[in-house]
């Protein structure tokens, strides 16, 4: 879905676009400190053109702010600021958002209250070149992501959703004051498949470089995430198994080119 009215200020919006940007027109030496393929760094940049996609992509961790924003970059100056100001703000709708969704699959307000205050926030700051060939090369190829709500605010056109009954790609059009919103693996889990996590890839776009922020949201890094007992009963057996962050991140690190996904894998009972 889109939302808007959320609260967040168009100007904190457009911050956090512009210390993105700003931060991806820093000298190749600048960001490259930050870079890394160790997918267990807090704070990681990877960049390239290979296998038929091109994307930038600075991602760290932001709740709580205090024990990761010494990590961010310093350069632009006031990366840390706008930045940091949309992830607080990104947050606070996300945990608005969780409460609806907990008290539409019936469980209390206080319902994983605790570990949603001390859950882990991801941001994903990603930049995209100009491309005008669908064909020849994509942006970000089809995933979920591993938390339960993710939140993505996008400069332009680019970000596609599959559809859950007929498979097909939609594109999710830039409306400058919306915020796109999508379930992720562990809200799958969690409400026992009765939400499911929703596949979407980055196209790039024909006419211009295009940026996105996606804030991640979910459990902290060892919190083991479970389906809601209350949703279980005879007729409704635990149809996944139990998972962390770290599980995830241990899954994409051994992970075999082609294997199944990590949601794929917690299912029970399917092969
Ligand atoms: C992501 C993601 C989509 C986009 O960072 O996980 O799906 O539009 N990004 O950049
Ligand atoms: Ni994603």
């Amino acid at each position: 879905m889109q939302v808007v009215n959320h609260g967040i200020s168009q100007s904190v919006m457009k911050g956090a676009l512009e210390a993105a940007s700003d931060f991806f027109a820093l000298s190749k030496e600048a960001k490259g400190q930050f870079a890394s393929d160790d997918i267990r760094r807090p704070v990681r940049y990877e960049t390239g053109t290979k296998d038929g996609k091109a994307r930038s992509f600075l991602k760290h961790y932001a709740h709580p702010l205090s024990d990761w924003i010494h990590l961010w970059p310093a350069e632009p100056p006031s990366y840390r600021e706008k930045m940091g100001m949309f992830a607080i703000e990104a947050r606070k709708l996300a945990l608005q958002l969780m409460d609806a969704i907990l008290e539409s699959l019936g469980l209390g307000p206080a319902y994983l209250r605790k570990e949603l205050e001390e859950g882990m926030q991801m941001l994903a700051v990603n930049g995209y070149p100009q491309f005008s060939q669908p064909d020849v090369m994509v942006g970000l190829f089809p995933h979920s992501d591993y938390g339960f709500i993710t939140i993505l605010l996008q400069s332009c056109n680019g970000l596609e959703v599959m559809d859950h009954d007929d498979k097909c790609w939609r594109a999710v059009p830039h409306q400058p004051e919306a915020l796109h919103v999508h379930i992720g693996d562990h809200l799958e889990v969690l409400s026992n498949g009765e939400f499911k996590t929703l596949i979407h890839r980055a196209v790039l776009n024909p006419d211009n470089r295009r940026i996105s922020i996606a804030s991640i949201h979910g459990l902290s890094i060892d919190e083991k995430v479970s389906t809601a007992k209350e949703l279980l009963d005879g007729q409704q057996p635990k149809r996944y198994e139990d998972s962390s962050f770290r599980d995830y991140l241990d899954y994409l690190h051994w992970k075999i080119k082609n294997q199944r996904s990590f949601i794929d894998s917690l299912k029970i009972g399917r092969a």
